[in-house]
Order: structure tokens, then C-alpha cells, then sequence
């Protein structure tokens, strides 16, 4: 078994939340393990608390709609959340639920070694960008430790406000633009340069 299902394993069995007492599945994530790119949402909702799986309800629906956009399955991404258990009544997650959950994220991340991380709202933009307001920051990018931080609003947010829905899909169409980009500038050996802050 991999590391990675060894880990997931170890997430559904996962007690340190009070939550935990009261969920039907936890959702560790699931995609490729060896993905270029790692979408992190907020935390599972009733759908994913049912099947254990992430983005599978009408959010996860619009997701698959985006990904199609870029032609990519989630299959062949890897999708996660900030926290693996469904909240009370789809309330925000506590801060100590994110932080009893940032190791699990952290080894996946280790695991999966993404060239891109796109963050879903604004508890998983809060994680890798700090202080910063999701929409002066959604459709940018910022490359740190050889990973590009790429902040989106939650695909959920254009259920329920239907003008964000044009902005998500063009956030979404820079992802493979980035990709290209930053893979060329490796191809010019500019990782020789330090790696510092770089907005795209
Ligand atoms: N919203 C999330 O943030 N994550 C899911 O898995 C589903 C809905």
C-alpha cells in the first residue's frame, strides 16, 4: 500500500475533534498520487460525509464542471480539505479543528508533492496566504519552496452567488497558463535564481 492510502487510512480512523464522534465517514481526499496539482476546499458537507469522498455533492458538481474547462478528470488531480470531518449542521470549522487537521494536510502534501496548490474559499486561502482578503487574491499566484500557491473562491460560492460564476471559470483557465509559464522559466535554469515571493 502507499504512503498516501496509508495515510488516508489513518485519517478516517482520526479522534482528536469532538466532531469526530458524530460523523458517518471522514474524507481524507483522493485524486492521483503523484498530481501536479492539489485543490484544497474548506471542510466535507453532508455528501461527502455519506461517501467519505471529497466534492461530491453540488459543489463537487461545479468542480467537475471547471476541471472539464481545463480537461482534466479528478482523477487526475488530487482534492482534499482543509478538515476531513463534516461539521455540525456544515457550520465553519474552529480553529482548533484546522489545527488539529494541518498535519494530515501537511504529510499529504509532503506525499503528493504538487507543482500547484489551489486553495477553495477562504479557510484554505488563510492557510498559505496570510492576512490576505480572497478577493483582492483570487486568479493569483505566488511561488514559494517550489510550489505555486493559487488562490480561487470556493466553487460553492457561485451556487449561491451566480455572478462569481464567470469569475471562478476564468480563475480556473489560468491554471494551465501558470503551469506552462513557470514550467518554461525552470527550462531557462531560472531556478537558479533564489526563490523569493513572485506574483504571477
Ligand atoms: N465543500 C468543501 O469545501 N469540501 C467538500 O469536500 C465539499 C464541499
Amino acid at each position: 500500500m502507499s504512503a498516501l492510502l496509508e495515510l488516508c487510512g489513518e485519517i478516517k480512523y482520526c479522534q482528536k475533534c469532538d466532531i469526530a464522534k458524530d460523523r458517518t465517514k471522514a474524507v481524507p481526499g483522493e485524486g492521483a498520487e503523484g498530481a501536479d496539482i492539489m485543490f484544497i476546499g474548506e471542510a466535507p458537507g453532508w455528501h461527502e460525509d455519506q461517501q467519505g469522498r471529497p466534492f461530491v455533492g453540488p459543489a463537487g458538481q461545479f468542480l467537475d464542471e471547471l476541471l472539464a474547462l481545463i480537461n482534466l478528470k479528478r482523477e487526475q488531480v488530487y482534492i482534499t480539505n482543509v478538515i476531513k470531518t463534516r461539521p455540525p449542521v456544515n457550520r465553519d470549522p474552529l480553529p482548533q479543528e484546522i489545527l488539529n487537521c494541518r498535519p494530515w494536510l501537511d504529510r499529504q502534501i509532503e506525499l503528493i508533492r504538487p507543482r500547484m496548490i489551489v486553495t477553495l474559499g477562504r479557510y484554505s486561502m488563510a492557510l498559505f496566504f496570510h492576512g490576505k482578503s480572497i478577493s483582492q487574491i483570487h486568479g493569483t499566484g505566488q511561488k514559494r519552496g517550489g510550489i505555486i500557491y493559487y488562490a480561487m473562491y470556493h466553487p460553492a460560492a457561485a451556487l449561491h452567488q451566480h455572478r462569481l460564476r464567470e469569475t471562478i471559470k476564468a480563475d480556473m483557465q489560468m491554471i494551465p497558463k501558470l503551469l506552462a509559464k513557470e514550467k518554461s522559466i525552470s527550462e531557462e535554469k531560472q531556478e537558479a535564481l533564489p526563490e523569493q515571493l513572485s506574483m504571477f
